[in-house]
């Protein structure tokens, strides 16, 4: 049994991250004949690409995937740590699974993901939850199929957490969800250590994957006729580094472009390190998307200090106006924190001065969770929760207010969108994002899934377009 450590994960030390290779040795490829599997995922894109990975390992190991968990024979739940919410969430649902394991004791019941990386989550675990069968954390993804088999003769809870700064595993196949847009992890990890955050400890140390290999991972994906590559990180921007070259995000956001990939996307930026070679870069190459997602948090410069993010107010509002300028077309979106602590009201008003300046295309809106472990946790926080939910509907309503002006501009014009699946409402309408990354419902056959084509915006909503094909 190996248990996450909160000091062990906070360290930052130089030594190298290893790389390994992801091999499935033979014994373990037909551990998983004749089962199905099931996974439910929490939280951020990150984890997302995990489940594709793990999808795929246990495709290998012969698992089958359904979608229906009452019938499945190994449960999963890849779990998120970033607000106090999701842990509610999950435990309602292993809840759940707890009977389901009660009528059929055969089953095989996981936990893995960001949540399972902390430490007070673990100990919860091995004290509340021993009839678990295995729990791995988002370091070690690669040795589920020795947890698998150890799981398999001991009959135990088998619990392998690593609180190391964690290797890079390569050659890691991949499910993938869509046959046209695929992420490309690039770097793993964060070692920004913003206050209020706890990706830096379930995650660990940053670690660029070589651009080699990254590109590599592109040209195959535009052979196997994928479309479109979001490149992924908790922080791109920072791309790099860690490792000991003169190559950066923009210098892997040109080579990328050049690939000939149709679109190009990366999140989540830190505007801290948002060059302005990154925005002549998009600014180039007319397949890398007008789309930017650039976490403000806070537009008070004492919140701001307070959560660490080291950039005042003005900073920001510099780098949007010189996006802004060099790429006008340019979507911009955010994340945003209220009810900090020491948030007052005049804080409060700072953040909505700076959405009044930024007027952004949408942003997720969150109100600050307590995360155990981090400096923001021990904050003294005098805010009631009353006052903190008022900001929050307060702000949303000026954030739909500019999502929906934002959309207004849309209105007649044609813009390019690539078309994924059929619309969830309706089975003969086409949905898919422009470059800018507006959702657009069409009326379109359905052949044209996989496609870009040229739309006419013919109705705007807040959250969604409707538009007709023209080529
Ligand atoms: N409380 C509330 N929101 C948080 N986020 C990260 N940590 C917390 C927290 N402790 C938000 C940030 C981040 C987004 C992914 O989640 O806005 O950008
Ligand atoms: Fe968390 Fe800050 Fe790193 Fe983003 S940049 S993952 S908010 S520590």
């Amino acid at each position: 049994m190996q248990m996450p450590n909160l000091l062990e994960a906070k360290k930052r030390t130089k030594i190298e991250p290893k790389t390994i290779d992801y091999n499935l040795k033979e014994e373990y490829k037909s551990l998983g004949k004749n089962k199905t599997y099931y996974i439910k995922t929490y939280g951020c894109q990150m984890n997302e690409h995990d489940t594709e990975n793990i999808k795929a390992i246990l495709e290998q190991m012969s698992f089958k995937e359904t979608d229906i968990m009452e019938n499945a024979d190994l449960i999963l739940l890849n779990t998120c740590a970033i607000r106090e919410n999701a842990h509610n969430k999950v435990f309602g649902m292993v809840g759940r699974i707890k009977h389901l394991k009660e009528s059929r004791p055969n089953i095989i019941v996981g936990m893995c993901g960001c949540m399972v990386q902390e430490e007070v989550i673990a100990e919860e675990i091995k004290n509340k939850y021993k009839w678990l069968d295995i729990v791995f954390g988002t370091h070690n993804i690669n040795e589920l199929p020795q947890i698998l088999a150890k799981n398999s003769k001991n009959k135990s809870l088998e619990l392998e957490v690593y609180s190391i700064e964690g290797d890079i595993i390569e050659n890691m196949p991949a499910k993938r969800d869509s046959k046209y847009k695929a992420w490309v992890n690039i770097m793993y990890g964060c070692d920004k250590f913003c206050t209020y955050c706890i990706v830096p400890y379930t995650r660990g140390k940053q670690r660029s994957r070589t651009k080699e290999n990254i590109i590599n991972e592109v040209k195959e994906l535009i052979k196997d006729g994928y479309k479109e590559v979001t490149l992924l990180g908790q922080n791109v921007n920072a791309y790099g580094k860690d490792l000991d070259v003169n190559y950066d995000m923009s210098d892997l956001l040109e080579e990328t472009a050049q690939t000939g990939i149709e679109r190009v996307r990366f999140i989540t930026s830190h505007p801290w390190d948002f060059t302005d070679k990154m925005i002549k870069v998009i600014a180039k190459y007319p397949n890398v998307m007008p789309y930017i997602h650039l976490p403000l948090q806070s537009g008070s410069n004492k919140i701001l200090k307070l959560m660490g993010r080291r950039y005042t107010k003005e900073e920001y509002i510099t780098l949007y106006n010189k996006i802004k300028e060099i790429i006008p077309n340019c979507a911009i979106t955010t994340d945003i924190i209220v009810g900090f602590p020491g948030e007052t009201e005049e804080d409060f008003k700072d953040t909505l001065d700076v959405v009044n300046t930024c007027k952004y295309d949408s942003a997720f809106t969150f109100i600050f969770s307590p995360r155990e472990g981090t400096p923001a946790a021990k904050m003294k926080d005098e805010t009631s929760l009353e006052i903190k939910e008022q900001r929050l509907y307060k702000l949303n309503d000026l954030i739909n207010s500019y999502a929906r002006k934002a959309n207004e501009k849309y209105q007649d014009q044609i813009v390019p969108v690539l078309l994924e699946n059929t619309s969830e409402k309706n089975e003969e309408m086409l949905m898919g994002y422009t470059d800018t990354m507006k959702l657009v419902n069409v009326k379109a056959s359905k052949e044209l899934i996989g496609k870009i084509v040229d739309v006419k915006i013919t109705n705007v909503k807040t959250w969604s377009m409707d538009g007709e094909i023209i080529n």
